[in-house]
């Protein structure tokens, strides 16, 4: 029996598949490499490159290899490009995760773990941030996001398919093998190594007036191998007839911008300075998981989620891969 990891050639995608295969799993992993990289994942990891939305890819998938479950990380990520240009990511993230979704129940799959996101939250009134918050995206790819645990959802109804959907907050960090590789990328951690790694090292902080102590936006990051073990947890979770559930994947703890970039100065003896840009829109001044409900649930406790490790491990991946997995 295999697992189907979908978007397995992504950032936080490859380092679960490094971790189940560390656990003795099978996988099988379908991406269309749009923005993943097929030198994350060795070379003997079984891999398709296909749309999620191809039902007769899936269909041959499910037929060549025996389907227990899926792990589905598959989506585009980039809030300023879903304003842009919302109709990729509904019919990217929605139409074609609505094709996924069929498409396993109908090879009698009825086990997910689902990327979900903090973005579904929008701008919360209540911080640090429970499951039970109210869900209002701010962006399409928010909305997308929870469009898919409304999905989710109604599966489970009609069609008994038991899902785990995931509400990450800030990935970041990195394993020896894999780490961030996006283009263009637009996450604050991988954005300051890079500045780091140039001369002169200079990094773009959008606002200095937000209702925080130091005027910065706070984020609650977590380490990517805490991630990918939150989810080994959550299939756990449902291989043992667990209920479906919406679940919280952040630290309780958040760090500003600035205090970002002063870890990063310390961890790579760089001076990295600021350029100070207009704040952007739809950027809450606080984002904190309150993580209690994943603790219960999951017995779920980041472990290697502070500040200087993430950081520290990123920075060692980025100096080995100068250009990312082109390099
Ligand atoms: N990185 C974060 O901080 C973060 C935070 C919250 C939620 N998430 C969610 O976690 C998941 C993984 O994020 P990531 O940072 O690893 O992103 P990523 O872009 O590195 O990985 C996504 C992968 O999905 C693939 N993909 C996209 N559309 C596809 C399609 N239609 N068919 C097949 N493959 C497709 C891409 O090629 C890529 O390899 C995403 O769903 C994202 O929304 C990420």
């Amino acid at each position: 029996m295999a697992i189907l990891v979908a978007g397995g050639a992504g950032y936080i995608g490859s380092v679960t598949v490094e971790l189940l295969r560390g656990a003795g799993e099978r996988v099988v992993v379908l991406d269309n490499l749009v923005r993943g990289h097929r030198p994350s994942l060795d070379a003997n990891v079984p891999f398709y490159q296909g749309n999620i939305g191809d039902r007769t890819l899936l269909a041959r998938i499910a037929a060549e290899h025996q389907l227990e479950s899926c792990i589905h990380f598959a989506a585009v990520t980039f809030v300023g490009e879903s304003v842009k240009n919302p109709a990729w990511y509904y019919e990217n993230n929605v139409e074609q995760g609505i094709a996924l979704m069929s498409a396993l129940v109908e090879a009698g799959v009825r086990r997910v773990v689902f990327s979900s996101t903090a973005a579904t939250y929008g701008e919360p009134q209540h911080v640090p941030i429970s499951e039970s918050e109210p869900q209002w995206p701010v962006n399409p790819y928010g909305w997308s996001k929870l469009f898919m645990e409304r999905l989710l959802h109604s599966f489970d109804v009609a069609y008994a398919l038991k899902f785990v959907s995931l509400r990450y907050f800030n990935a970041a960090g990195a394993t020896e093998k894999c780490g961030e590789h996006h283009d263009p990328e637009s996450h604050l951690i991988p954005c300051i190594l890079q500045a780091a790694a140039k001369a002169p090292p200079e990094v773009a902080v959008f606002g200095k007036n937000y209702p925080t102590p130091d005027g910065t936006p706070i984020r609650d990051y977590v380490h990517v191998v805490d991630l990918a073990d939150a989810h080994i947890r959550a299939l756990g979770h449902l291989r043992c007839g667990g209920a479906s559930d919406y679940l919280n994947l952040g630290t309780g703890h958040g760090y500003s911008v600035l205090e970002v970039i002063e870890t990063a100065r310390q961890v790579t003896g760089r001076d990295i300075r600021i350029r100070l840009e207009p704040p952007r829109a739809g950027d809450p001044p606080r984002l904190v998981a309150d993580p209690t409900k994943s603790k219960s649930v999951l017995g779920w406790v980041p472990t290697k989620s502070d500040l200087r490790s993430i950081i520290d491990s990123a920075w060692r991946w980025h100096q080995r891969h100068p250009r990312g997995y082109d390099s």
